[in-house]
């Protein structure tokens, strides 16, 4: 027990830094910490209900396990009112890792589920102000992972994407980088698209719209501060829907790294990549010889493939069947991991197919500031 407490109370979960030393973060705790609800299954079949789609993986198992308001958002959409999704991404490299594809992948979910408006906040200038990039260099990241949420499918009657550095510098709030007034002046950017006042070519007239952000629970400092100051300036509380971490090569114990290509699958991988990063580094909770892991099985609370097949293969019931026969040593690591990286080889191919087909044009027409008159329809 002691032990535990002194684990939890080094865990540190913020938007610039997540580590669990024992290398497991504790849920539980930090939902208890941070003040927000755990999503039960009665939440995930009402969602189900109200929408006639079936839940999401993300949602069946839990990997989407934590919210702010949804309730009142589900409570509003069930008697007629609609609402906007706000989610965001920071640009400070080239590709994506899987990590990063999580919350876009349950937000083009969500899109389609509810019918409604998306906006995407590209903070270009956040990367200006923390890491050591030029201007020209955030705002060419910044279209370049443009493509690659594009090529998650959004529908461009429905979304819009702006950066920091065009649209928020140029407009709303007047900030301009080269003041690099400070690190200070950046929560309220990740904040102001919480609130429709600040897309007036989109929400008009409607400042009570309700915003739901999908995010991984890193980025709830942000919105915790936003929605203390929401009734303040006359606007709603954002409510929030907030994932668990897809967990580094290694385990829960280090960070996905752009600096550490072997940490992390990304986006641009090869499938010859993908295999010899899975084979090499994915943790396994595998014994150390055939002979234990027949006896013994595997410990699935800390197996890297276990927990990646959890996010990204479909079928339950496959899934079930692997964890099964793992933790009772039937099944080997080699053969889990061979699993995993077929299942991630036609992921990220699909998304490499899909990105290629996003031209510079395309980008150009969800980045308008334009009216979207069918985003409800
Ligand atoms: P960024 O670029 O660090 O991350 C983009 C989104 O990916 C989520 N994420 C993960 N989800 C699951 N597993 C992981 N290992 C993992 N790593 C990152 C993040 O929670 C985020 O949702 N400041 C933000 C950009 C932003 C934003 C927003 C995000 C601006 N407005 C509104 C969410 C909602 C950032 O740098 O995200």
């Amino acid at each position: 027990m002691e032990i535990e407490e002194v684990a939890a109370a080094e865990q540190v979960v913020t938007p610039w830094e997540v580590s669990a030393p024992d290398g497991v973060i504790d849920y539980d705790k930090l939902v208890d910490r941070f003040g927000c609800q755990l999503i039960d299954a009665a939440i995930v079949d009402r969602i189900a209900h109200l929408t006639l789609c079936p839940p999401h993986r993300f949602l069946r198992r839990g990997i989407f396990f934590a919210h702010r308001d949804l309730n009142r958002i589900l409570d509003l959409y069930e008697a007629g009112e609609k609402f906007y999704l706000y989610t965001g991404r920071g640009p400070s490299s080239e590709s994506l890792h899987l990590g990063h594809l999580i919350p876009f992948m349950f937000t083009k979910y969500l899109q389609d589920a509810f019918k409604v408006p998306l906006v995407i906040q590209l903070t270009d200038d956040e990367k200006f102000l923390w890491k050591n990039l030029t201007i020209a260099e955030c705002k060419r990241l910044a279209r370049e992972n443009a493509k690659d949420i594009i090529a998650c499918g959004f529908d461009v009657e429905r979304t819009f994407i702006f950066t920091d550095l065009n649209y928020v510098g140029g407009g709303i709030l007047g900030i301009t980088p080269e003041d690099h007034i400070g690190k200070v002046s950046f929560p309220p950017v990740q904040a102001a698209p919480s609130f429709p006042s600040s897309f007036p070519h989109l929400f008009p007239g409607n400042d009570q719209l309700r915003c739901l952000i999908p995010c991984a629970i890193d980025q709830d400092p942000y919105f915790r501060m936003t929605r203390d100051v929401a009734p303040k300036i006359g606007f709603q509380k954002p409510s929030l829907i907030e994932s668990r971490f897809f967990p580094a090569l290694q385990g829960e114990s280090t960070k996905m790294s752009a600096s550490d290509p072997n940490s992390a699958i990304y986006v641009t991988d090869s499938s010859k990549q993908i295999k010899a990063k899975v084979n090499k580094y994915a943790f396994s909770g595998g014994q150390a010889s055939v002979e234990l892991h027949r006896k013994l099985g595997a410990n699935l609370d800390v197996d890297v493939p276990i927990k990646y097949l959890n996010f990204f293969l479909e079928d339950d019931d496959e899934l079930d069947h692997i964890k099964k026969e793992y933790k009772e040593g039937r099944m080997l690591t080699g053969e889990v991991k061979q699993r995993l990286i077929a299942v991630l080889s036609e992921l990220v191919a699909r998304h490499q197919r899909a990105r290629a087909q996003v031209t510079e044009e395309m980008v150009d027409a969800f980045m308008a500031v334009r009216p979207l008159p069918n985003m409800f329809g």
